[in-house]
């Protein structure tokens, strides 16, 4: 059931910022600001949208500050009680839900996270330093020769960024070539089902309901290729994240499926969406890209830029713990309350000139990987992939780097996905 919340009701009308419809737009940086500047903790309605049913609403948590009180304090706003996404999930699916490190809480969130955070070693991560970098040229390189016997343009989502996702997370959980398009198939279906490109019409169950793609019924093929995948790993160990986990006696079988799946679509939708973000950012500010391809600037400094102006993930939910208090707003225990990422990064009480691109920013405290107990574990694999990308990408790209047409964007409030980004690489207008 949608509908007002009484610590809402009688406030004048907010802006909407729930609807996934509308980030097929663009991110809607007028309407985050109103709320920042009128409403920080804005109440959200869920109305029913593309066939899914309308959910309870929630508190819209648009400015810096309070985005990341939200996220260090996991005692009042909890990832468990009712997960981490904006839909409620099915209550019969919310054990199984749990299971999974981002949707626990401290303490026994902190078990997993330790279990976990010792097969994502710095020294293993960097061993894919080479081959990540590899992989952007001849993507690159080829997806331009192609361009040049054609009319000129490259999709660099179809031909480069998508691949080079996907292909480096292949990699680093030890997935063999020939199962690699598994991934991409199961984070289409659980990270697009909003968008009807993505994952076409919703699967229905018998009550006619969308089947959730989180679900355990939605999940099972994927489990059972994470244990045959662990059990070809004990027989042939190599030096990769699957390996360690398979090899680590403390993290149990059903730990060990969930964990694939976590990282499976934490590790894969996220690069995808900020690889080729950060290159259509540089597409729209030609002199910001000159002076990354004059090297002016640092590629560290500009990676954390282009991710704080493009932060592939949009929201995360957590649910109210306790009755509280948050920028003067009431919220009760059983609220769900949603951190909106794009929103905090563009904070003008935090950031000067929040929307100029300025690639030497520093310091810059983005939340595009969160903040408290649950920040990225993959940040340091996704900050090395992304340099990499925008180091080859400078020189393999030309100058100025022109769109042949507006890329195509993800129907989601949740991930800040590009479908298409062509660019024109050779031949003139
Ligand atoms: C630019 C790329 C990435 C971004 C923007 C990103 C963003 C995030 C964010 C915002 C969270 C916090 C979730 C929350 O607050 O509940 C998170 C958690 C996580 N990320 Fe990433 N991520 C990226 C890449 C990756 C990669 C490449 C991997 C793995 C290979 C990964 C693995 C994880 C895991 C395992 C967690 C859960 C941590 C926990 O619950 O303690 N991420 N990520």
């Amino acid at each position: 059931m949608s509908g007002q919340h009484p610590e809402a009701a009688g406030r004048a009308a907010v802006p909407d910022v729930f609807d996934p419809r509308r980030y097929a737009q663009g991110i809607p940086h007028d309407r985050y600001r109103a709320l920042r500047d009128h409403h920080p903790v804005a109440w959200q309605e869920e109305p029913e949208v593309l066939g899914w049913p309308a959910g309870t609403g929630f508190w819209a948590v648009t400015r810096h500050h309070d985005a990341v009180r939200v996220l260090r304090d996991s005692s009042t706003y909890s990832s468990y009680l009712g997960a981490t996404q904006i839909r409620d999930p099915d209550p019969d699916d919310l054990p199984f839900i749990r299971r999974m490190m981002l949707n626990q809480d401290p303490p026994h969130h902190r078990r997993l996270r330790v279990l976990v955070s010792r097969a994502f070693t710095p020294k293993r991560l960097d061993r894919f330093t080479a081959v990540v970098r590899e992989r952007a040229r001849s993507l690159l390189t080829r997806a331009i020769a192609r361009a040049q016997t054609t009319d000129g343009i490259c999709d660099l989502v179809a031909q480069v960024t998508d691949d080079y996702a996907l292909l480096n997370l292949t990699d680093l959980l030890g997935v063999p070539d020939s199962d690699r398009s598994l991934l991409l198939h199961w984070t289409q279906r659980v990270i697009g089902y909003q968008d009807p490109d993505e994952a076409g019409t919703p699967r229905l169950g018998t009550d006619a309901k969308p089947i959730n793609p989180r679900s355990p019924a939605s999940l099972r093929d994927m489990f059972d290729y994470a244990l045959s995948l662990a059990a070809h790993k004990r027989q042939h160990p190599d030096d990769d994240v699957m390996t360690a986990l398979a090899m680590d006696p403390e993290l149990t079988e059903p730990e060990l499926e969930m964990f694939f799946f976590l990282l499976v679509v934490a590790g894969n939708d996220t690069v995808r969406s900020a690889a080729p973000g950060g290159l259509h950012l540089l597409a729209q500010h030609p002199d910001a890209y000159r002076r990354l391809r004059a090297a002016e600037v640092r590629l560290t400094t500009a990676v954390e830029e282009l991710l704080r102006r493009h932060p592939p993930v949009l929201t995360f939910r957590r649910t109210a713990a306790q009755d509280t208090e948050l920028a003067g707003t009431r919220i009760r225990t059983g609220d769900k309350v949603v951190v909106f990422h794009a929103s905090a990064n563009h904070d003008e009480r935090v950031f000067h000139d929040p929307y100029a691109l300025d690639l030497s920013r520093s310091p810059n405290p983005h939340i595009s990987f969160g903040d408290g107990p649950h920040v990225c574990l993959g940040a340091h694999f996704a900050r090395l992939q992304l340099r990499a990308l925008y180091d080859e990408a400078r020189s393999a790209l030309p100058d100025p780097l022109r769109l042949a047409s507006p890329p195509r964007r993800l129907v989601s409030n949740f991930i800040n996905g590009l479908k298409t980004l062509p660019v024109r690489v050779a031949g003139s207008s």
